[in-house]
């Protein structure tokens, strides 16, 4: 009875169906049959799917609601019917097939981060139940379907960052419902419809960087839901409506647009706003007293306009606000001082064409305790350098060229500031304190960040520098940009700025500085300006290096130059004598004074002593300095011939040598920086730094280490390793091993051992107390094997210790410090520029562990663009692991050459291979806090050992 029933009612529903929803072209489309269909065409129009996400689908024992990002109801009509579609970041290329609107119960359509192109089926307006369109991060072209107006129900449109062009259908305003509209980073041309106004419920609205024309709807007041509303970066004209309503509006931008007039003071009203960004337009009239009433406003960001008039005392109310960014205006007057009470201020910044005066206010002891930058270049301020900034010690930047301050540069700027990277007071009445004449260089505690000093026009006056060392000056060794170029300064060039070895621009001109022109400045390879015109400086003129250059080179009015490059037309020098006790000094200072350097030997020869602790005290260390000298290195190797160069490096080249330590004639390798590579010091600090903290039998020994000249006087940097005569895996897995004539292979059991020593010694790194240290470059050419195939790990170049404190931005500083490891091995997040991390370590351990046992690199050419090692072994797993693993671990006479037939899926060595690929698979994922910690992988490793250690003895 039940059943008839049913069956009589099943045509009625269909015709009830076909006459309500006649919008559906293509006919009457109800049942589960139709969602099959329509998944399998839109299956059919997918090109790329490289993760193979879609391979359940079509699959005939799997059910349709299984097929990966499908879900369907499960009541009523909805029941076993596709209601969702989800398709995330899967790299799918191809178009959205039209048949999606043959989905009659899809409400969420999700397909953000894929390659999908062509357009937005207009079709898709039929599915009265959508809500939820999300497609953005795509390649989609063309408009934006005015049909999509009719989907009553529609929630959420989301298409940004696509390559969408037309213009905003108007129809879009008919979306009572809409939530969340977001259209940014497309190319959409045209004006913002004034029907947007209509949609009463819409929350977040987008239209960030397209070409929009036109001025911003006064209708847009009228949206009393909405948080956000960003129309940066378009082409708007006119001014900027009054939004009162818009009580609930955190996030206001319209920076970057063509906008006129006046801020509108109702924006005062607009009490739950935390960003405000107006930048770049041309708006004018004075900042409104009511945007002090923004209490809770995080950013102020309006520079690059024509505001004039005073910065309203009321922004000092501000309480919150971290950033005020006022650059650009034509702003005057004093700074309001309740602003130097805004105690989470990060950013402030005034400079350009302001007409800013005023003094600063007195050290009250707590000002600004966040600030990082202050810039208020190009404005009239004067009174002394405010003192308040010696207790911001997050301080990045203080610039205040071109304005009226006088007095001295506080030393406390020095002692105080660790962070601080430019310091700009060019163009001011600074004068110099009456006893150092570097006075505040020589405060300099740890600059190690310094990159931008210009001190030029001022008035710093100095007399006899000569031969001090403001000794701390020495940490200063990021500084690119040295100005300080039309003061009174006497004296010599301090021989301290040898160590500033990444100097690009040094300018010392219109002084009265006297003595010879040091040489050390033909050494540094960065150089490309140099002027030190207008001084009285005398002595030979170098010849390398910036020198070589007469075009980067101004020496002009120096009286008692000579020599040098013929385009300087310099006489000729009489004598040459005066070379050589000055060179003698460089020597010394250079052999002497890097303390970091120092610090590292007395830590090397205190492990080293240890051991003979009653004959050798702590006097040894100079002597053993002495003792690996560049003469006994280049002895040891034969003038580091070609014939004993085992390796080169991301920083030089590393020889076989044989040195006497101890009174044993020992074998070892000797790394030679190549310190005209970019970073190379900073490398050889950080391998030194690291390897003095550390002891493991799974990591290489550092023997000994050698900082001098060489035979041309040139900087000389060299670390002694002990040798390890296997050489390194890289060579065991991709070059044929010869041995007595016999090909070589490392064997499972091998493989493994090896990959526990790499993982042990990353676990102690990674545990190392106080901070942990991190690697940066694990990959095969940095394993190294001893006589009994126990692995090293090696080359710690790019090394560094992980501060907890992410805020770190010491590390930005340098190339070396960019660096973060090897293409391929690296992982994806620092491609990105975040911070290394002990993940980053895991990730390119787990691509070691994948080569190691596929045989395959990570930079594969069969890997292309969408493939990666990493996906390559997933795809595989488990089944397919007998066709990836390396053939070499398959074969049964271990010899390598060809390949058993015999080997079974259920082989020991296939379920040994498949539990380390995925171990290399959980190290490798994407994300970071996905990957396996370390410690798991080698107790898990160690476990595969236990369990198979002996059943897959080759
Ligand atoms: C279909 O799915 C089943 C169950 O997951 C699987 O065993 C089978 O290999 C699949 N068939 C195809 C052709 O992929
Ligand atoms: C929708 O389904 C009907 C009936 O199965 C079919 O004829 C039509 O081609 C489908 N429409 C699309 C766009 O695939
Ligand atoms: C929008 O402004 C940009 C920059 O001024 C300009 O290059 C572009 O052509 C403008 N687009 C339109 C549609 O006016
Ligand atoms: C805006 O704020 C002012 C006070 O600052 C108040 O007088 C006015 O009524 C407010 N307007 C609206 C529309 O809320
Ligand atoms: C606005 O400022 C810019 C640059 O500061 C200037 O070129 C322009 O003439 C000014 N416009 C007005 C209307 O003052």
């Amino acid at each position: 009875m039940v059943g008839a029933g049913s069956f009589l009612l099943v045509p009625l529903f269909l015709s009830l169906v076909a006459s309500t929803n006649s919008a559906l072209s293509s006919g009457i489309a109800t049942n589960i049959a139709t969602d099959h269909l329509a998944l399998l065409f839109f299956k059919s129009l997918i090109r790329l799917d490289p993760s193979q996400a879609l391979v359940s689908w079509g699959n005939n024992s799997i059910p349709l609601c299984q097929w990966r990002g499908v879900t369907c109801g499960s009541r009523g009509s909805r029941r076993g019917r596709v209601t969702e579609l989800e398709l995330e970041n899967l790299s799918l290329a191809g178009a959205i097939s039209s048949s999606v609107a043959n989905l009659t119960f899809l409400r969420r359509l999700h397909l953000p981060g894929n390659n999908l192109q062509g357009k937005i089926p207009r079709e898709l307006a039929a599915l009265s139940n959508l809500e939820s369109i999300v497609l953005f991060q795509n390649m989609l072209e063309g408009e934006i379907p005015h049909e999509l107006g009719s989907m009553h129900n529609l929630k959420v449109l989301n298409v940004s960052y696509n390559k969408l062009t037309g213009s905003i259908p108007t129809s879009l305003g008919n979306l009572a419902n809409l939530e969340i509209l977001y259209i940014a980073h497309n190319d959409l041309t045209g004006e913002i419809p004034t029907e947007i106004g209509n949609l009463v419920k819409l929350s977040k609205f987008s239209l960030s960087t397209n070409q929009l024309r036109g001025s911003v709807p006064i209708s847009l007041g009228n949206l009393s839901s909405l948080t956000v509303l960003i129309l940066h970066t378009n082409n708007l004209t006119g001014s900027i409506p009054p939004l009162q309503n818009l009580s609930f509006l955190t996030v206001l931008a319209l920076g970057t647009n063509d906008l006129t007039g006046c801020i509108p003071s109702q924006l005062g009203n607009l009490t739950s706003l935390v960003i405000l960004d107006l930048r770049a337009n041309y708006l004018t009239g004075s900042i409104p007293e009511s945007l002090g009433n923004l209490n809770i406003l995080e950013s102020l960001s309006l520079p690059f306009n024509n505001f004039t008039g005073s910065i309203p005392n009321s922004i000092g109310n501000l309480l919150f606000l971290k950033t005020l960014d006022l650059d650009n205006n034509e702003l005057e007057g004093p700074l309001p001082p309740a602003l130097f009470n805004l105690s989470y201020l990060e950013l402030f910044t005034v400079q350009g064409n302001n007409y800013l005066n005023g003094s600063f206010p007195p050290d009250n002891g707590n000002r600004l305790p966040h600030l990082e930058k202050f810039l208020i270049d190009y404005n009239q301020f004067h009174g002394p350098i405010p003192t308040f900034l010696c207790n911001s010690s997050m301080l990045q930047m203080f610039e205040a060229a071109q304005n009226l301050l006088t007095g001295t540069i506080p030393s406390c700027l020095g002692t105080h500031l660790k962070r601080l990277s430019s310091l700009v007071l060019a163009k001011n009445q600074i004068q110099a304190t009456q006893d150092a004449d570097w006075g505040f260089l020589a405060s300099l505690a740890n600059c190690s960040d310094l990159q931008l000093l210009d001190l030029s026009y001022n008035r710093l006056e100095g007399n006899q520098i000569y031969g001090e060392i403001p000794g701390s000056l020495g940490a200063c060794q990021s500084l690119q940009y040295l100005n300080a170029s039309h003061n009174n300064l006497e004296g010599t060039i301090p021989l301290s700025l040898e160590q500033m070895k990444g100097l690009l621009v040094v300018d010392l001109s219109h002084n009265n500085l006297s003595g010879n022109i040091p040489e050390f400045f033909a050494k540094m390879r960065g150089l490309s300006i140099f002027n030190i015109s207008f001084n009285n400086f005398k002595g030979q003129v170098p010849e390398d290096g910036i020198f070589s250059n007469a075009s980067s080179t101004t020496i002009i009015a120096n009286d008692g130059l000579c020599g040098g490059v013929p385009q300087l037309k310099l006489p000729p020098c009489t004598t040459h004598t005066t070379k050589r006790p000055y060179f003698r000094l460089i020597v010394a200072v250079s052999v002497g004074s890097t303390c970091l350097f120092v610090i590292c030997l007395m830590l090397i020869f205190f492990h080293w002593n240890k051991k003979k602790k009653d004959n050798h005290q702590t006097s040894t260390i100079s002597e053993h300095h002495v003792r690996v000298s560049y003469a006994e290195l280049s002895s040891a190797t034969d003038s580091f011939s070609s014939g004993n160069l085992i390796g080169t490096g991301s920083f030089g080249s590393v020889f076989k040598g044989k040195i006497m330590i101890e009174e044993l004639q020992v074998t070892v390798a000797v790394k030679v920086l190549n310190l005209q590579q970019h970073g190379a010091s900073q490398s050889f600090a950080a391998e030194c730094e690291t390897l003095r903290c550390v002891r493991h039998r799974n990591l290489v020994k550092i023997l000994t280490v050698c900082s001098s000249v060489d035979l041309r006087g040139i900087d000389f940097k060299a670390l002694v390793f002990e040798f390890l005569p296997n050489g390194n895996l890289e060579r065991w897995l991709h070059q044929s091993v010869e041995e007595d004539g016999e090909y070589k292979v490392l064997d499972l059991v091998k493989r493994l051992d090896i990959s526990i020593d790499v993982a042990s010694a990353l676990e102690y790194l990674h545990q190392h107390k106080p901070l942990p240290i991190i690697h940066c470059d694990i990959k095969p050419s940095n394993i190294l094997l001893n006589d009994d195939m126990v692995a090293h790990v090696g080359d710690f170049g790019l090394a560094r210790f992980y501060h907890e404190d992410s805020n770190d931005t010491s590390e930005k500083s340098s190339a070396w410090a960019r660096m973060r490891g090897t293409i391929g091995y690296a992982a994806p997040e620092y491609g990105l520029g975040n911070e290394v991390s002990i993940l980053g370590d895991v990730y390119s351990y787990g691509i070691l562990l994948l080569e190691m046992f596929t045989g395959r690199r990570p930079t594969d050419s069969k890997f292309g663009d969408e493939l990666s090692l990493h996906k390559y072994v997933q795809m595989a797993l488990p089944e397919r692991v007998i066709n990836i693993a390396d053939q070499q671990l398959l074969s049964n006479d271990g010899d390598g050459q060809g390949i058993s037939n015999s080997v079974k899926v259920g082989d020991a060595r296939i379920v040994c291979i498949t539990s380390v690929l995925q171990i290399g698979i959980a190290c490798s994922n994407d994300n970071p806090t996905d990957r396996l910690q370390i410690r798991d992988a080698l107790k898990e490793l160690q476990a595969i050992r236990d369990k198979f250690g002996v059943s897959v003895q080759g």
